[in-house]
């Protein structure tokens, strides 16, 4: 079948960047065709602490994509998260335009659903912040709430309820800049938990009401979504590096040792009382170290109870927990750790389970890996929304004029 468009997600992670190369055909099938993956040195906390280390690290993992699928990438949907991000939702209201036609009939037009939404963006922000996302979530015709396609329907006004991602321009801008340096255009910039949502939640999941949770290196990422739209988002800077860090400092114990202990030998549910100590080497030069198991695992688990906790607190901050009757589910690196879907099932006492990419072909075995949940959701995401794929109508309009939007907020930028 005819290939009709080449999607390329950029994942930049905390602890790898990855990208993904996949080939769209006619039917709107998916095959992955090429992926890449390096450690990434530049990046801090889900964001770009050093342009130089981050712009070679993208050319190599784009590079070694490339190669594998045999095409050149000209341009990318990238992630941005980082605790900079920050999510509110908002009203717009107006009255609908009369239409031209003799009677004069009030008949909701997509000009009026794009003035609405326009009226429900106009937040007061900060200098330094931009918006990143408006996310409709439904609109109200007179005075009927909950209706998803006012397009066509006949009313006097037309309210709009709209999420509305924002992030530091500082730190979208330092993204773009290294993905401009290492030789590569930009077709979105796309906040990471809603990307991931896209290769792992069900629709069914979503109508219901669900959480999803990407325990990442550096940062959990937080998305609720209910009655098929989202709700709230957010992103709390912290993550495995963090779980890594404490095994260090608290066994004396180099990173990449300690890296590799809670890989291989964490495993935080049900706690361990007991077991042989584990014999560690640390160099070549050093005498190996005996590390208890049930201590190991202690310093991992207060560690991660502390993440799941501080999400459980955001839930409820933003009331979500009542909205979430189909649990949370879990993805990024930290998904792998054994005992983390039960401790989270004791911590939110909700169902609990791990999110691995779906909904793609080919070379899908190297991204079935809920790390990799990022960069498939990007290329999902763009599927969905990309300007030139047309039979998603209304919607790859507005989303058209939003990334039209976006490249004004970069225009001017050198390099
Ligand atoms: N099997 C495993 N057991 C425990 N932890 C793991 C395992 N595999 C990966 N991790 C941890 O997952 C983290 C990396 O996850 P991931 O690749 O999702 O992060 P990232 O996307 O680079 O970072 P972020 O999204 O925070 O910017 C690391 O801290 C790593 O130690
Ligand atoms: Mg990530």
């Amino acid at each position: 079948m005819a290939v009709t468009d080449t999607l390329v997600g950029v994942d930049l992670g905390t602890t790898k960047i990855s990208a993904i190369i996949a080939e769209v055909n006619s039917d709107g099938e998916i095959q992955v065709v090429g992926v890449g993956n390096t450690a990434s040195p530049g990046m801090r906390r889900g964001v770009v602490v050093n342009i130089e280390k981050t712009t070679e690290a993208i050319a190599e993992a784009v590079g070694q994509a490339e190669q594998m699928a045999g095409v050149k990438v000209k341009d990318v949907y990238v992630g941005i998260a980082g605790d900079h991000i920050r999510s509110i939702n908002s009203r717009g209201v107006i009255a609908v335009s009369r239409g031209h036609a003799v009677d004069r009939s009030t008949v909701i037009s997509q000009n009026d659903v794009e003035r609405v939404i326009d009226a429900a963006r106009a937040v007061a922000l900060p200098m330094d912040r931009e918006v990143l996302h408006v996310l409709p979530q439904g609109f109200t015709v007179d005075d009927e709430p909950g209706i998803r396609v006012p397009v066509g329907m006949t009313g006097l006004r037309l309210e709009a309820d709209v999420h509305i991602i924002t992030g530091a321009i500082a730190s979208a801008q330092n993204i773009y800049r290294c993905v401009r340096r290492a030789g590569i255009g930009m077709r979105g910039l796309v906040l990471e938990p809603l990307a991931s949502s896209y290769a792992v939640l069900g629709d069914e999941e979503k109508e219901l009401g669900v959480c999803l949770l990407d325990l990442g290196g550096g940062t959990a990422d937080i998305a609720v979504f209910e009655g098929g739209t989202i709700r709230h988002t957010s992103v709390i800077g912290l993550g495995g590096a963090n779980v890594t860090r404490d095994i260090a400092l608290v066994l004396g114990i180099p990173i990449e040792v300690a890296e590799k202990l809670k890989i291989e030998r964490g495993n935080i549910y049900p706690p361990l009382t007991e077991g042989e100590p584990i014999t560690v080497e640390i160099g070549d030069d050093m005498k190996p170290r005996q590390v208890d198991p049930a201590e190991l695992n202690e310093i991992i688990r207060a560690r991660m109870e502390e993440i799941l906790e501080m999400v459980l607190r955001e839930l409820k901050r933003v009331d979500c927990m009542r909205m979430i009757a189909s649990g949370l589910v879990i993805t990024g690196g930290g998904s792998l750790l054994r005992g983390t879907t039960m401790l989270a099932e004791e911590i939110f006492r909700k169902p609990i389970r791990v999110g691995v990419p779906r909904g793609l072909n080919g070379l899908a075995d190297t991204v079935h890996n809920p790390a990799f949940a990022t960069g498939v959701g990007l290329i999902l995401y763009g599927l969905k929304y990309d300007g030139e794929v047309s039979f998603y109508g209304d919607e790859s309009d507005l989303f058209s004029r939003i990334l039209k939007l976006l490249k004004g907020w970069f225009h001017g930028l050198v390099n």
